[in-house]
């Protein structure tokens, strides 16, 4: 049976900074760059989940992506979307918000949506055009 990866691309904005509060300002400015920034400031994400499974022979779909959708409204972007990552979003308390940590956690949001026999591949935050994270999950998520 083929194995196909199906991808659902979903877009939010939101506020946030990247900063340790146990480092200066300088040391902060330093590692983070313009993220630092502590007045905050907004990042127009495009976010990419990839599911990976058998073609069901009645539909022709991995899964239905407009499943995996309603569960990335749910579960995601109505908590993110035109928010402060810092300090609005329950699930990133104590996170700093980078792409990376991003994509660990809404991995963590949507695992669970995904059907049975179906495997989530891979999650993918883009921050900018030009930076992006990807998250396949941990170490035992190999092969279908
Ligand atoms: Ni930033």
């Amino acid at each position: 049976m083929p194995l196909v990866r199906a991808t659902r691309r979903v877009h939010f904005s939101a506020a946030h900074r990247l900063f340790r509060s146990d480092w200066t300002d300088e040391r902060n400015a330093e590692v983070f760059g313009d993220c630092a920034n502590p007045s905050w400031h907004g990042h127009n994400y495009e976010l990419e989940v990839t599911v990976e499974g058998p073609v069901d022979t009645e539909t022709g779909f991995v899964m239905d992506l407009k499943r995996l959708k309603e569960a990335l409204e749910a579960q995601v972007l109505s908590d993110v979307d035109h928010r402060n990552l810092n300090s609005e979003v329950e699930w990133l308390a104590g996170v700093n918000p980078t792409a990376e940590n991003l994509a660990v956690a809404i991995w963590g949001r949507i695992v669970h949506a995904v059907p049975e026999g179906v495997r989530l591949a891979k999650v993918v935050v883009h921050e900018t055009p030009r930076n992006s994270a990807e998250y396949s999950g941990p170490e035992e998520n190999v092969g279908p």
